[in-house]
């Protein structure tokens, strides 16, 4: 059977990308963000996941304001790198898993969750920064990616607690299905962030580290955070931190926090990162 062994949750800052993908990450401003995460590239190559079910959210590239799915589950066998504004990150093209994917599309769907199901989608720094941050530069992309797309740009975006309670749904799925795979769980975005308007560069590191105490041993504090909440305190962009939530959702409720990262600034953010282990 799957089995589900570990979540990661990480900040997808696109400056990130951008400093890796030009050579710029032995910079002393970068070395600081890279640093938290040489740990993290270690324990991702032991623990050799077969399959990464990642959740982020798409910039407006994928998807527009046309068409807004709340989540959307990606089960094409491959993922090409879409084109901010920059040319494709130079990175490998993202290969999928079909069967899983619309395995945990059948299970999820028919235990109420309406995931919008795609077959063709272009992925952002959203999901390729996480896995430049854990992986590097390969040639290839060490594991399969399943994409789980959520809206966090357009309001009403999910709340936590439908995120977390959508991360039960995802694991039993993981669990119920008939092939030996590892699958780790990525959960992306955050942390406490603020693009636009008179607040933009808001920062809070208080909220942040009260997010990540909490992470781990008390996620039930975490998903009854509303979203004006998370405006008020994380800044407009913070309510990217529902989707750690997902991640979070699919561990078992007692789990191993093996590594935290807490990090001011990357570009606008605070990036946070954190690994939990599933203990059995
Ligand atoms: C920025 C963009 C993001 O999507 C994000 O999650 C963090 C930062 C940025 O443009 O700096
Ligand atoms: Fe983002």
């Amino acid at each position: 059977m799957a089995k589900l062994i570990a979540g990661v949750t990480t900040s997808h800052v696109p400056a990130i990308g951008a400093a890796l993908d030009n050579g710029r990450s032995g910079e002393p401003y970068w070395q600081k963000v890279f640093g938290g995460y040489d740990f993290s590239k270690k324990w991702i190559a032991e623990t050799k996941p077969d399959v990464v079910f990642l959740v982020y959210n798409d910039h407006a590239s994928a998807f527009s304001l046309e068409v807004i799915p709340t989540f959307a589950l990606g089960c094409a066998e491959s993922f090409p790198i879409a084109d901010e504004g920059w040319g494709p990150r130079p990175v490998p093209v993202v290969k999928g898993h079909p069967d899983l994917a619309w395995h945990i599309a059948q299970s999820a769907i028919l235990d109420e969750f309406d995931l919008t199901i795609v077959n063709k989608m272009e992925v952002d720094h959203g999901l390729t920064v996480p896995l430049s941050l854990l992986c590097g530069q390969p040639k290839e992309w060490p594991f399969k990616v399943i994409p789980l797309c959520v809206n966090v740009i357009q309001y009403p975006p999910p709340t936590g607690h439908r995120c977390f309670m959508l991360g039960k749904a995802i694991r039993k799925a993981i669990d119920t299905f008939d092939r030996d795979l590892r699958v780790v769980i990525f959960g992306t975005g955050g942390m406490s962030h603020q693009l636009q308007g008179p607040r933009a560069g808001f920062i809070n590191k208080v909220f942040d580290n009260n997010f990540l105490d909490h992470f781990a041993t008390d996620p039930q504090s975490l998903v009854k955070i509303p979203h004006l909440e998370y405006l008020r305190e994380a800044g407009s962009e913070g309510i990217e931190l529902v989707m750690w939530l997902i991640a979070r959702g699919a561990l078992d409720d007692d789990v191993k926090e093996i590594h935290r990262f807490y990090h001011v600034p990357a570009s606008n953010t605070a990036v946070g990162h954190m690994i939990l282990e599933n203990r059995h």
